[in-house]
């Protein structure tokens, strides 16, 4: 299994928001198929100590690039780090969010959230999936939301920039399945990482732990389109986009996002 993954998808994996959460667990589980990672975040000293661990425990070889995916020379960062290596899989994990009303919200760091979460991918989409698309041989996996299937009210720049992955995701998924190259959005729930955590959200919702919903995407990519991690998830994007009309699932969605940031927050 770990053999067919690394035949298809290696000999390297770049992972782009590699330092902690989802983007450490897809590290993690690349390294356990035996790929050799590069590994972007701005945070040095957690990359490096996840590459000697991640070396040290399975074998691979890991490079490390401590940039920002926001930064307007990303293109020159993200060929510096593939430098003579073949990357044969991507996955473009980072994300920039602000919670709050939209109009209290300053234009630069909207802005930024598109830098992050829309210019990043598509940049390394382009030139990986070129290359990719010449050895006919290849994935990428962008990490969509539950929250870009819809109006969300208080994350609209966010969720605005979720959808862009998903529709980026599997409009190449048709496009690039030609070339030879599968490409999937993963469309995530609640999940626990440094992220959600510091984001401070009152109450409770049901929320997966990194490993099962990388273990999950990576089990679906060059299998379909997109997909929703976890059964609970599942369900409540079943509820929202199939059995309510979109006002009222975006009402609703507005609803739980108001209960888990009280404005007091
Ligand atoms: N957690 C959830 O509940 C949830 C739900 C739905 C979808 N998602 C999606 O899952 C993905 C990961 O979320 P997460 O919760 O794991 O995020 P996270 O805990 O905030 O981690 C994000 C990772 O990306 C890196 N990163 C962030 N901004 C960066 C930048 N400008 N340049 C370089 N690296 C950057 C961070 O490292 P540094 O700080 O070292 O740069 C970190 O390694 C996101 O695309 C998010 O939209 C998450």
């Amino acid at each position: 299994m770990s053999d067919d993954f690394a035949h298809r998808y290696g000999p390297w994996a770049l992972v782009a928001g590699a330092s902690a959460g989802l983007g450490a667990a897809f590290a993690e589980q690349l390294a356990a198929r035996k790929l050799s990672l590069i590994l972007i975040a701005r945070q040095r000293p957690l990359l490096e100590e996840l590459a000697a661990r991640l070396g040290r425990e399975h074998g691979v070889s890991v490079r490390v690039a401590a940039a920002d995916l926001g930064a307007p020379d990303l293109l020159a960062t993200a060929r510096a780090a593939a430098d003579g290596v073949e990357v044969g899989l991507v996955v473009y994990n980072a994300a920039f969010s602000l919670i709050g009303r939209f109009l209290e919200q300053p234009l630069d760091e909207k802005l930024r959230i598109i830098d992050v979460n829309c210019r990043g991918p598509l940049i390394l989409a382009d030139e990986f999936g070129r290359a990719m698309a010449q050895r006919r041989r290849g994935g990428i996996l962008l990490m969509s939301s539950l929250a870009g299937a819809r109006g969300s009210p208080l994350v609209a720049t966010y969720a605005a920039t979720k959808a862009f992955n998903l529709v980026l995701a599997e409009s190449l998924w048709d496009e690039l399945a030609e070339e030879g190259v599968d490409v999937l959005a993963c469309r995530a729930g609640a999940t626990r990482t440094p992220g959600y955590e510091t984001s401070k959200p009152q109450g409770k919702v049901p929320i997966m732990e990194p490993g099962p919903v990388v273990a999950q995407a990576l089990a679906a990519l060059g299998r379909r389109p997109s997909m929703v991690p976890g059964l609970i998830n599942a369900l409540a994007d079943f509820f929202l986009s199939r059995l309510l009309t979109r006002r009222a699932a975006i009402r609703v969605m507005s609803r739980a996002t108001r209960k888990l940031y009280p404005p007091s927050h």
